[in-house]
Parts: C-alpha cells; structure tokens; sequence
C-alpha cells in the first residue's frame, strides 16, 4: 500500500510508521512542519525516525500543512514515489497546543476556556482543523482518480465531551468529525472509506510534556480511575489504525471511533 502519514515524525505519527513499516509492502511517506519537530519533546523520538528512515519503503518530506503553498512539496514528492496512486492516507498532524513554533513544540494555553486570546484559538484550530483540511483537498482528487483509498482522520475524545475546558482544540476536532462525515458521504460513490478515530488519553512525549502543565483535576487521568482504568500507549492506536487499513475493515465507513478504553464513556 502507498500510505501518507502526517505528523509523523514523532509521538503517534512516527509509531504509527513504525507498526506499518512492518509490512515490506508498504510505501510510506511521512511529513511534518519541520525537521526539528522530532526532538522538540523527546531525543527518543528522533532517534526512532532515523532508524526507520534507513528502511527503503520509507521517505520523508517537511512542509507546514497550514500554508497551501507548503502542500505542493507533498504533492510533487506523491507523485515521485507513489506515481500519484495513493492508497490511504492517516491526517494525524494536530494537537492542543497553540505557538507558531517552527518545530510545532508549545505549551497548553493558559486560558483554555471559550475566553481564549483569539490569536491562541487560531493557531490550535489551524493546527488540527486546517492540516487535515489542505491536504485532503490535494489528495481526494488523486483517490477519485484512482477510483479506491482509504482516509484515516485523528480527532480526539476532548470532541465527544462537553468539557469546558481545551475549548479550541475540541471545537478544531469537532470540526474534524464533521468533515470525516461528509467527506464520507460523498466519497462513497469513489469507493473511498472515510473513519475518524477519537483517542483518548494516549502517553506520546508532547502529552506528558503538557500534562504538567494541566489543572489537578485534568493530571487525575494517569490515576488510572475512568473507563477500563487503562491509557493508550501508541501501539493502541496504532494497531486500530492498521485495522481499519486492513482488508477486515472494508465494511466500515462514516465511522467516529473512540479509541480510549472507555474514556469518555466512564466515569
Ligand atoms: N496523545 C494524546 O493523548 C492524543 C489524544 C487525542 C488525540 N490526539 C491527536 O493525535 C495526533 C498526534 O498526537 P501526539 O500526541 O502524537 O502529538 P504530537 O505533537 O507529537 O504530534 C503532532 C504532529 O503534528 C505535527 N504538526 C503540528 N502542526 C503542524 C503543521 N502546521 N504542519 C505539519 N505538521 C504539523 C507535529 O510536528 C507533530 O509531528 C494529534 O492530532 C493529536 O491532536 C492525541
């Protein structure tokens, strides 16, 4: 499968880069805004992509996907290493933090409620509503093309609550569910599957860097005491994802997943 994963060169994106590469089949071309994004949280991470980087069937491409003209270096590299067939697509770049740092590294907004400093609302929404929405309207025209593909959407469990808080990014990621149903909707016709996972809680070196910096009630979540008293590791998600790229998950389309162990069902 040709696969483009963004955001990926750490935390989930790289991870799930890492459990797809397993397959030799597989093409994949990572993207993220810079190339100092991996270690700005964690060396780990940066020491991972280097060593996936070294695998043949995986190559990496750098561009801010919230300017439309950065997107064209992604478009030209799909059509040197995938001929412009594209098979799936993961729209993992997000986030819930605001800044305009060039490594996408932040901290959480001080104000996170509805009275967020609007410049601060922006820079999240764009970060996780604007990143999937550019590229998307660069690759469904290559899926319809193609007549098949498989789009995977990252929103978050914050969407499915009501919680006033993280009020930027659960409004960005609702955005994200709205368009996954649509888009859909109207891809059905170019046999082209649509599903948008909410993951809950999910241990990546920008999540505990900013659980720091969280209210007490909010650090309670590693206290292990909602839903099934467990918090996604990456290899979670990552495994959903593999799924849902796999033949087994053909029937599903339209689908919003919350990936928490029960999260934002429990108490
Ligand atoms: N970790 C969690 O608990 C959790 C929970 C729910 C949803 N999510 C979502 O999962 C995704 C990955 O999260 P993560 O924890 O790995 O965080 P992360 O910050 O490590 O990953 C986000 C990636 O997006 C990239 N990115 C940010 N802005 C960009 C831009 N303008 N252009 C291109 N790339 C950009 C970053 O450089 C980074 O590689 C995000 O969409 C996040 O909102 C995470």
């Amino acid at each position: 499968m040709n696969i483009l994963i963004t955001g990926a060169s750490r935390g989930l994106g790289l991870n799930h880069a890492k459990i797809l590469s397993k397959n030799k089949k597989n093409n994949i071309i990572l993207t993220d805004i810079s190339e100092g994004a991996s270690s700005a949280f964690s060396n780990k991470d940066k020491k991972t992509l280097n060593k996936l980087l070294k695998n043949k069937n995986i190559h990496i491409i750098y561009s801010n996907l919230i300017f439309t003209n950065e997107i064209k270096l992604i478009t030209t590299k799909i059509k040197k290493i995938f001929k412009n067939k594209i098979d799936a697509i993961i729209c993992n770049a997000g986030g819930d933090i605001p800044g305009e740092s060039i490594t996408a590294f932040g901290n959480k907004s001080k104000t996170n409620d509805y009275m967020i400093p609007t410049i601060e609302f922006d820079q999240i929404y764009k970060r996780n509503f604007d990143t999937a929405f550019n590229i998307l309207k660069k690759i469904v025209p290559l899926m319809k093309k193609n007549k098949h593909g498989k789009i995977i959407t990252i929103s978050s469990v914050n969407a499915l609550l009501d919680q006033s808080n993280e009020f930027a990014y659960s409004t960005a990621k609702n955005s994200i569910i709205h368009f996954s149903k649509i888009l859909a909707r109207d891809l059905l016709k170019h046999n082209i599957q649509v599903n948008c996972i909410c993951p809950g809680p999910t241990v990546t070196s920008r999540f505990l860097h900013t659980l720091k910096q969280r209210k007490k009630n909010e650090t309670n979540i590693l206290k292990k005491n909602k839903g099934l008293g467990r918090i996604a590791q990456p290899n979670d998600i990552s495994n959903l994802i593999e799924f849902l790229l796999s033949k087994n998950a053909e029937i599903l389309t339209g689908q919003i997943i919350a990936a928490d162990y029960g999260y934002s069902i429990g108490k």
